[in-house]
């Protein structure tokens, strides 16, 4: 199918183009949009046929469940079936915004959402064409990032185009996101909060609402049945170029590898002065926000130059950089041979 590009101002989308966007969805087609993080590929979460369209599209295992996209917290309960007095707190703080929160399911909610399982996660965005397109079609959305399955996140129209061209319908373009990594998610279907995945909102802030916070994927909901959050498998958001990453600065490394006669690209944080001969340098800002909005564009740069291998410097250790070190270090995450179907 040709995929249509409809472009639209960020912070004030035209009602038209939305509104036609919205008829797409209804109809049960895939729309593409950005959100405050990164694309979201979207189809109607209450129509499972749709939901499945977007499973093949991205070549996404069956077991990975998605998120549902709300226009406001007053939605919730067409898709939860519990909302404790901690959600209602958070969701007062942060939403619209990056948290995702993982919720029991209610029953309407088709098993291609929730991959099965008894849970669902759900978000408000804070993207203004998010806002509308999920304010005009009138449904609960259910968004992956819009990529290809293990592929990089796309922070850009051309991003989703590369990986998605001719396998959805359209494509909302509202220009480069603000944020750049993929919204916290946060599993309250548990006796304790589980942070499955960090991101923008850190739990050094989450802690202050919830006292108890538990990390990681945790054990799978049973045998054979959904992970806890697939998206933390190892190898994800990944590159098709092999990378590396070094501890403080990645020089002495690309130096080696560029004397071995290989073609390497170097991702570096903060100035990294000149570039050794025939290396590919592109660097993004030593500030934790500036460097997420400028990461997922930086690896689709230098993943489309063809170099042998990627080398990049890690950010500090510290709390502001979680999220970042999370993704750079499942980008540079050996393939899994055991949870092999990752494509
Ligand atoms: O910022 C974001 O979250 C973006 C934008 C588009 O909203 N979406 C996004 O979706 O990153 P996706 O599918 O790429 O990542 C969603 C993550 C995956 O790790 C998935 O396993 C997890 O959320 N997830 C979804 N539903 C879940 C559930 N019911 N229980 C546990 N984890 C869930
Ligand atoms: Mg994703």
């Amino acid at each position: 199918m040709p995929t249509e590009v409809v472009r639209v101002d960020p912070k004030h989308p035209d009602a038209r183009a939305v509104a036609r966007a919205a008829v797409v969805l209804r109809a049960g087609g895939l729309v593409a949009f950005p959100t405050e993080t990164v694309y979201g590929l979207g189809a109607n979460a209450f129509d499972a046929a749709a939901v499945g369209r977007i499973f093949a599209a991205k070549g996404r295992p069956a077991h990975n469940p998605v998120i549902v996209h709300l226009a406001s917290a007053a939605d919730v309960g067409r898709v939860a079936a519990d909302w404790p007095a901690v959600a209602q707190r958070l969701a007062e703080e942060y939403w619209p915004g990056p948290l995702t929160l993982v919720l029991p399911r209610a029953a309407g909610v088709p098993d291609a959402v929730t991959a099965g399982g008894p849970t669902v996660a759900v978000r408000v965005p804070a993207h203004p064409v998010a806002r509308a397109l999920i304010d005009a079609a009138g449904v609960p959305v259910a968004a992956p990032s819009a990529n290809r399955s293990g592929y990089l996140s796309p922070t850009r129209a051309e991003h989703v185009l590369r990986g998605l061209d001719g396998r959805i319908d359209m494509v909302l373009d509202g220009g480069p996101v603000p944020g750049g990594i993929e919204s916290t998610v946060l599993d309250l279907s548990g006796p304790v909060p589980r942070l499955l995945r960090p991101g923008p909102i850190g739990p050094e802030v989450l802690v202050r609402h919830l006292g108890a916070l538990e990390s990681g994927r945790g054990k799978p909901a049973g045998a054979g049945g959904p992970l806890r959050s697939p998206g933390l498998l190892a190898r994800h958001y990944a590159p098709r170029t092999p990378l590396e990453l070094a501890e403080e600065s990645g020089r002495p490394r690309v130096e080696e590898l560029a004397r071995q006669g290989r073609r390497v690209g170097w991702l570096a944080c903060g100035e990294p002065g000149l570039a050794p001969a025939g290396v590919q340098l592109l660097s993004l800002p030593r500030a934790a926000d500036a460097y997420a909005a400028g990461l997922y564009a930086a690896l689709h740069d230098l993943d489309a130059a063809r170099l042998d291998v990627l080398v990049a410097d890690l950010p500090p250790a510290r709390p502001e950089w979680l999220a970042v070190r999370d993704r750079l270090r499942r980008a540079a995450a050996p393939e899994e041979p055991t949870q092999g179907s990752h494509p």
